[in-house]
């Protein structure tokens, strides 16, 4: 458990009080498909648990026929060397991974399928690329980058819109063996400059603009900002998405993609990758103020984004396949980008926002260009559900036959009326659970296979050993909360957090030896089915993107008028969990209005608008141990309750229970 803070335990889904287990008793299942299953990849539970129980017993084997699908220049010698917290997968062998996403579709005869669709936020703005035509695309600016110095091993920063270009820029990388590290459009200047200096970027890819609820995202302008304290970077190579704006340009540092692009070849071989050369860093929020560079290597990773885009989402050579997230998060990573594309998948990407120029803005995407599958997060279900019934009504989405969820806990309303409303009963949900650090899924249903119960992520993918254990490192029976691991190496895992050994070994494999610790509390029910209670530790996850409390409160005291802050998550209908501050006043300051939207808008200034507190209360001090440590519990039931009912014989000023009653607002 997280040592910082006493009562570590987020947003009441608390790993061992049985409050919150009653709220999520659901007793609905919701067999295959008799027609879905019958063209599933794998189309019974007796199937599945065959090769599941094959895949624990001999899981090198099990993984080698998975990497067989795959193109190697050179087999590997080894499928698995040693354990955690730095296992080794196929090593020896040597792959590309733009080779597998891109190339070998195009060697296959398949050049002409189509492989992006791009919708604009503006209406009518599409773009279609094909293998053939993505395949030039990404070798042009694979050269690119060459001509501005980057070579294998290199870091290169990507800061963009959802564009295909974002896409072709992570290829590229991947082609030339230069480490991507994206990082998503939403964040604030602060939060690039900090990824760029942590990794030692010395170029950065980045687009004009891109555009939010009919608003620019003057994007070139936020990367400016942040480049202001990184003197090392000495080429940034923006994409125009929009002529019609001036860009302010750097001479000297600056150039345009598209200028750029023109200048070189458009032939750029793969560059030959050891299975276990990193392919990306992508940072995440951990329970410190600062985030976590994760590291992905490439073999592993490609053979597990790969099997489970195969077998999870079913996908097929006729799919047209949707996943609403961002590529800059892994799930953009691994479920836009590298999975689909290696299975030769057509791949959706949207631009803008679910709610622009209308409320139905998805609907009419699903029916215009006939998406199949369609994965995105409960949020943005609950979004949905608010915004009336009759705005997915009047959409046919008779396309449709496989629908997913990540990034959270569904609740069992939300995910029946996904079901009903958008899958009008026939299509297979499949709730997805997973993390930036395990790079692919690790508990779904496969659902030609298995009953899918509403709210449970279901059953471990092939070759994953998770279990619910106490603190102690003790089973804990059926039914019980614990937490939640994984016991053996899996392909996808990411190796470390860039520069710090010690850390990814700590964070991740110090709390039960021998396990993968995942920071979630689940449950297991008699079926072997698994159901998340949200996490355990000090990182709250607002609409699906995850937040460390330690990042908000550091950007907090930042400001000059702060003295100290607590950050803490409480439930929240629409966003799973929302925000709220504590935060007390440097000596003689008066709390005002002003001053709570000055610090609102500064957290979004410093982080990102996601990070902007949803509640800020003054305090004039905080509730703390006799030992110095927040007591979060108390701020988190007052977040939640408005009063505080549990236990305080730990705290050391009793005077200010009713202080901070007093502020409840
Ligand atoms: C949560 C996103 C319940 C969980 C892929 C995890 C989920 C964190 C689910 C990782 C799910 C993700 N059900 N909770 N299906 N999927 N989570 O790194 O708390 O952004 O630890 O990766 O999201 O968030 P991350």
């Amino acid at each position: 458990m997280s040592t910082n803070n006493e009562g570590s335990t987020q947003g009441g889904a608390t790993a061992d009080s049985g409050s919150f287990d009653s709220l999520m008793r659901e007793n609905r299942v919701f067999p295959p498909p008799a027609e879905f299953a019958s063209r599933a990849w794998i189309k019974s539970e007796m199937e599945w648990e065959a090769m599941y129980r094959r895949s624990i017993e001999h899981p090198e084997l099990f993984w080698a026929e998975a990497a067989e699908e795959l193109s190697w220049s050179k087999k590997w010698d080894k499928v698995l060397e040693g354990t955690f917290p730095d296992p080794k997968w196929f090593t020896g062998g040597k792959l590309n991974l733009c080779y597998n996403a891109v190339d070998r579709h195009v060697e296959a005869g398949r050049g002409d399928k189509v492989a992006l669709i791009w919708e604009g936020e503006p209406v009518g703005q599409v773009v279609k690329l094909t293998y053939s035509q993505l395949l030039v695309e990404v070798q042009r600016f694979a050269n690119v980058l060459k001509a501005h110095g980057v070579k294998k091993g290199d870091r290169v920063a990507i800061y963009m819109g959802m564009t295909n270009e974002l896409a072709i820029a992570v290829l590229a990388c991947a082609r030339i063996g230069a480490i991507h590290s994206v990082i998503f459009g939403g964040f604030a200047a602060h939060a690039i400059s900090d990824r760029v200096k942590d990794c030692d970027c010395r170029v950065v890819v980045t687009q004009d603009m891109s555009y939010r609820r009919g608003a620019p995202i003057k994007l070139k302008e936020i990367v400016d900002a942040g480049l202001e304290s990184c003197p090392d970077v000495r080429s940034v190579i923006v994409y125009q998405r929009e002529p019609k704006f001036e860009t302010p340009m750097k001479a000297g540092r600056d150039s345009w993609w598209h200028e750029e692009a023109a200048k070189v070849s458009a032939e750029c071989p793969c560059a030959e990758q050891e299975a276990e050369d990193p392919l990306f860093i992508l940072y995440t929020s951990g329970t410190t103020g600062k985030p976590k560079g994760l590291v992905h290597t490439t073999g592993g990773y490609a053979v597990q984004t790969y099997l489970t885009t195969k077998y999870v989402f079913d996908i097929h050579d006729d799919d047209i396949y949707w996943c609403s997230a961002d590529i800059g998060w892994i799930t953009g990573h691994s479920y836009v980008v590298y999975g689909p594309l290696q299975n030769g998948a057509t791949v959706l990407l949207y631009e803008g926002a679910p709610n622009f120029p209308e409320q139905d803005r998805f609907w009419q995407i699903v029916d215009d260009h006939k998406v199949t599958i369609f994965y995105t997060a409960p949020t943005a279900i609950r979004a949905f559900i608010k915004f009336g019934v009759d705005k997915v009504r009047k959409h046919s989405l008779a396309s449709l036959r496989l629908l997913g969820t990540v990034g959270e806990p569904i609740n069992p309303e939300a995910w029946m009326w996904f079901h009903r409303e958008v899958g009008h009963e026939n299509c297979p949900i499949v709730d997805t659970w997973w993390q930036t650090e395990t790079g692919g899924h690790m508990l779904a249903p496969i659902p030609g296979a298995i009953a899918t119960k509403p709210g449970s992520a279901t059953r471990p993918f092939f070759g994953i050993e998770p279990a619910v254990l106490t603190k102690e490192g003790d089973p804990v029976p059926n039914d019980h909360g614990g937490l939640l691991v994984i016991r053996k190496p899996w392909p996808s895992m990411a190796r470390t957090i860039w520069g710090d050994d010690e850390r990814f070994a700590q964070a991740y494999f110090s709390e039960i030896p021998g396990c993968y610790f995942t920071g979630d509390g689940a449950r297991c029910d008699a079926d072997g089915y698994y159901w998340l209670m949200g996490r355990v530790d000090d990182v709250i996850n607002v609409s699906g993107h995850r937040l460390g409390t330690m990042e908000i409160e550091s950007a907090l005291v930042a400001h000059p008028k702060v003295a100290e802050a607590a950050v803490v998550g409480r439930p929240d209908e629409l966003k799973g969990q929302a925000i709220a501050a504590f935060v007390s006043l440097e000596y003689g300051l008066d709390p005002s209005d002003e001053l709570k939207q000055e610090l609102r808008q500064w957290v979004a200034k410093e982080i990102g608008a996601l990070a902007r507190p949803d509640d800020l209360r003054f305090t004039p001090i905080l509730p703390k141990t006799r030992s110095g440590k927040i007591m979060r519990r108390l701020l988190r039931e007052l977040a939640t309750t408005g009063d505080i009912k549990g236990d305080t014989t730990t705290l050391e000023d009793f005077s200010l229970l009713a202080k901070l009653r007093d502020n409840d607002d």
